[in-house]
């Protein structure tokens, strides 16, 4: 593990933007350390460290408008593995530095369900349970077991499991208390055997299945419908760069929202347990005439208003400031503030 000074983060955040780490280290555990809890070589540099410490995984939640001061570190620990088989599941323990998308591949290659519905999110699998990561009717904590995690201040691993955890719509304990506190370093998840259990409510998947005339979809189906309608709303960072989705979707009280109806009768809203209503932000922003609108080297995209793209040449800072005229507008038109749901450094 060795230290890397001056390092250009371009190609390690999804937005593409070229700042630069002071300092780097690749944290690349292999399966043997791990188990062994042989974590002595990273310990060391974390005892050793005065600077700032700055969490790596896939970039592609973040929106960063400065350098990185202090010590990056750039989670690329690997393995996927099936530690416990059960009649009906296995638990696999995965590294947190694997792609996301790539374990959903194997999944469905190893005729293993549950994670279907999440097909082509960017992003490490350590950073999955961090905003808790959901798509299409599924989140990550519903097929989320324990993961391990060292603490670096002390170097300690410790285990959290499902209600340690605190997870929330997009939202997590790692990132509220113990945000920048702590490496993923594996996490254990509960994938099916079959008969799975498919999960197609969500009726964009349901479209596609019917337009394909699949009438009893298996796992690889559900997940090549969802890979088709990401791909068609979502661009791709390697061409564009963006972090999916830009906002939260906003949840407003039942007054708020009978106002709302009153003086927007075609609001989208869904009604939550919590007697709330949750209103796309794609839609608030959309109807403030933002999607598809480019203002120099950023823009919300034309196929989803909830993302804001780089058009190539974008500072973090002009992104943020995009973020924030959109912010703007929806308050005065809506009376509503959204929130960011990537992190802003
Ligand atoms: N809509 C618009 N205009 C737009 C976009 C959306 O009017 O430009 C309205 C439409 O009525 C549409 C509704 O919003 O029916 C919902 O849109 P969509 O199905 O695209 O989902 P979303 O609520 O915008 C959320 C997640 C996505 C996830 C999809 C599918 C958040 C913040 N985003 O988007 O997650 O893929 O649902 O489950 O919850 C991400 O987190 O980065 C992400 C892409």
């Amino acid at each position: 593990m060795k230290i890397e000074a001056q390092q250009s983060l371009k190609d390690y955040n999804t937005f593409g933007l070229d700042v630069t780490a002071e300092q780097m280290i690749r944290v690349r555990l292999d399966s043997d350390d791990y188990r062994n809890r042989d974590i002595s070589e990273l310990k060391k540099i974390l005892k050793a460290n005065k600077q700032r410490l700055f969490i790596l995984g896939g970039g592609s939640n973040m929106l960063l408008t400065q350098d990185v001061k202090g010590l990056v570190l750039k989670n690329e620990i690997k393995g996927i593995e099936i530690i416990r088989s059960f009649k009906h599941c296995v638990h696999v323990a995965v590294g947190g530095g694997e792609n996301w998308h790539k374990l959903v591949l194997w999944a469905i290659k190893n005729k293993l369900g549950g994670i279907e519905n999440l097909s082509l999110i960017p992003g490490t699998v350590g950073a999955s349970p961090i905003q808790n990561i959901g798509a299409y009717g599924v989140e990550l904590k519903d097929v989320f077991v324990r993961l391990e995690a060292m603490d670096l201040k002390t170097g300690k691993v410790k285990t959290y499991y499902h209600q340690d955890c605190d997870f929330g719509y997009r939202d997590s304990i790692f990132k509220r208390k113990l945000k920048g506190k702590v490496l993923i370093t594996r996490v254990v998840l509960r994938l099916s055997n079959a008969p799975h259990k498919i999960n197609t409510s969500y009726g964009a998947i349901q479209k596609v299945l019917a337009e394909k005339g699949i009438q009893d979809p298996d796992i690889k189906a559900v997940s090549d419908a969802v890979i088709e309608i990401r791909s068609s709303k979502l661009p791709d960072p390697d061409k564009l760069g963006n972090a999916g989705s830009f906002f939260k979707n906003p949840e407003v009280s039942a007054t708020k929202y009978k106002q709302l109806l009153k003086a927007f009768p075609n609001i989208v809203a869904y009604h939550l347990d919590n007697g709330k209503y949750k209103i796309p932000a794609g839609w608030l922003i959309e109807q403030c005439g933002w999607k598809g609108k480019r203002i120099g080297n950023t823009g919300s995209h034309a196929q989803q208003a909830l993302v804001i793209v780089n058009y190539g040449k974008a500072t973090g800072e002009e992104i943020k400031a995009h973020a924030d005229r959109v912010i703007k507008s929806v308050v005065e038109r809506f009376g509503i503030r959204l929130t960011a749901e990537v992190n802003i450094y």
